[in-house]
């Protein structure tokens, strides 16, 4: 199998609707998208991204109504960020109902929702009645894509269909809280920065790597990593490196004493940044070099999703 790339929403509907996959865009990253509500596609979603049946998946869709039929109960503060922010970079994973296949879940009571910013899938997803169970479109462990020639380099020998939306305006994947006893909870730093979510229903919790407990699904820690190794380290200290091949990821700063280097914003736009992030993993992890150094970005609004995923792809 090859997969075609193109803009043909029909065929999509089409291969959905016989349990197929296909990739989709979104704000954040390309989904491998199924229909949630079959479990034979979605255990190919698992299948095809080699991912572990532990690692629950996140269903999309475009409307609020439609939600509503998949869970049980919409926390106040849910609503209201909802309100705000869909379609957009955020997944609430609220308490699921039965017409979710646990499969979709691992077997969780909880089920992650968004709805994606991206014109191409919303018109999809307006003709689905049924919502799709979307992961990152990258093999388990790996860089997810931001364009779709990333999923066809990939994936594109095990599904049919990538649809191109073009390159993902943000690049990192979704914020995603949920409510632990009712408490606002942060499972991952993604693209909606928790500032402006505390702006509107205070402070949340964040679910630091100590509290996580590592056999329960969705929390995995490894995720987003080259095959090249990956360090964060300070400028100050590239003499170190001397010996060896090194490209370099760095916020503002061009370095020249390095074989690679890739500046994320000359500007210092965060956003930029982060949009930049995992094409530059990609680049340098094609390239001839030993090993790939990032520095510490400020940890504030999306520098925090950044640090985030730098930390994750340096543990190997
Ligand atoms: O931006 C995104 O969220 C992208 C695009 C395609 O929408 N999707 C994405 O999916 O990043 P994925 O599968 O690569 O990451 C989803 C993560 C899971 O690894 C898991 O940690 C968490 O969402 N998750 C899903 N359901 C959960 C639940 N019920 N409770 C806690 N975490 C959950
Ligand atoms: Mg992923």
């Amino acid at each position: 199998m090859s997969a075609l790339i193109g803009q043909d929403i029909k065929y999509c509907i089409e291969l959905l609707n016989t349990s197929e996959l296909v990739a989709i865009p979104t704000e954040t990253v390309y989904g491998l998208a199924g229909n949630g509500l079959d479990k034979k596609a979605v255990a190919r979603i698992f299948e095809t991204k080699n991912r572990p049946f532990f690692d629950p998946l996140i269903l999309h869709t475009d409307s609020l109504s439609k939600i509503q039929g998949f869970v049980k109960d919409i926390p106040e503060a849910a609503k209201i960020l909802a309100e705000k922010f869909w379609p957009g970079p955020l997944t609430l994973v609220l308490e699921k109902k039965d017409c979710i296949p646990d499969i979709v879940t691992s077997g969780l009571p909880t089920v992650g929702v968004r709805i994606p910013a991206h014109g191409t899938t919303l018109e999809l997803l307006s003709e689905l009645e049924y919502p799709l169970a979307a992961p990152s479109a990258n093999p388990f462990k790996y860089i997810s894509p931001t364009t779709a020639q990333h999923v066809y380099d990939q994936l594109g020998g095990k599904l049919s269909y990538i649809l191109d939306g073009g390159a993902c305006k943000i690049g990192v994947e979704s914020t995603i809280l949920g409510f632990e006893n009712g408490r606002p909870t942060v499972y991952r730093l993604g693209g909606l920065e928790i500032e402006k979510i505390e702006e509107l229903i205070g402070k949340v919790h964040l679910l630091t790597e100590n509290e996580h407990n590592p056999s329960a699904p969705g929390m995995l820690k490894l995720h987003y990593a080259p095959t090249k190794k990956l360090v964060i380290d300070s400028l100050s200290n590239l003499d170190k490196y001397v010996e060896m091949r090194v490209g370099l990821i760095t916020f503002t700063e061009f370095i020249h004493s390095v074989k690679a280097c890739k500046v994320l914003s000359i500007r210092k736009d965060l956003k930029e940044a982060a949009n930049s992030l995992f094409a530059a993993m990609r680049d340098l992890d094609k390239e001839d070099l030993d090993m790939i150094i990032a520095e510490r970005f400020p940890d504030e609004g999306l520098g925090r999703a950044i640090n985030d995923r730098l930390y994750r792809a340096s543990i190997k």
